[in-house]
């Protein structure tokens, strides 16, 4: 890995502009931005690690900066096996900097030498997250404005099983 490395961690199920939007900023910071996906065992995801890391990948045009990766276990943990400090998230709203600031400090608490980046989410994508864009998709209503194409089409093919 080039450069200064950050990871931008998170259970991406799937996938939105919204994190697009973090991901293509964290690039104009760091050379190299890891996008990990938490493969949590205690939340029940829709997509399984495998397939969010194709549909990351299936969103990205092919960018030797970008690395899409997976880790199980604690933050702390994999930030230092990749050897980077440096965390990206999003921030939406109020609402999200209760939980986030808890994440953060206790993660540098863990790891002092770790540190983590907010960056305020676009206007356009601040109310966009995973949960609502499964909850539209699940009753057949259109979330192509806030999701890269093979992921609307993924969710077309998950709920039409259901
Ligand atoms: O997209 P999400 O679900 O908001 O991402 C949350 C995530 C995956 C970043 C967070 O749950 C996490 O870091 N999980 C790994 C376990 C961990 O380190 N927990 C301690 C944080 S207090």
């Amino acid at each position: 890995m080039k450069g200064k490395v950050a990871v931008y961690p998170g259970s991406f199920d799937p996938i939105t502009f919204g994190h697009l939007d973090i991901l293509h900023r964290g690039l104009e910071l760091f050379d190299t931005v890891i996008v990990a996906i938490a493969n949590n065992i205690e939340k029940k995801t829709l997509f399984t690690v495998q397939e969010r890391k194709e549909l990351i990948r299936g969103s990205i045009n092919k960018d030797d900066k970008v690395i899409v990766d997976s880790f199980d276990g604690l933050l702390v943990d994999y930030v230092k096996k990749v050897d980077a400090p440096f965390v990206i998230r999003g921030l939406r709203a109020m609402s999200d900097f209760e939980y986030e600031f808890q994440m953060a400090s206790m993660n540098r608490n863990l790891n002092p030498e770790m540190d983590t980046l907010f960056m305020m989410t676009s206007k356009d994508y601040f109310f966009v997250s995973s949960r609502t864009i499964k909850e539209v998709a699940a009753f057949n209503g259109s979330v192509a404005v806030f999701v890269p194409e093979v992921v609307e089409l993924s969710l077309k093919e998950k709920f039409s099983h259901k």
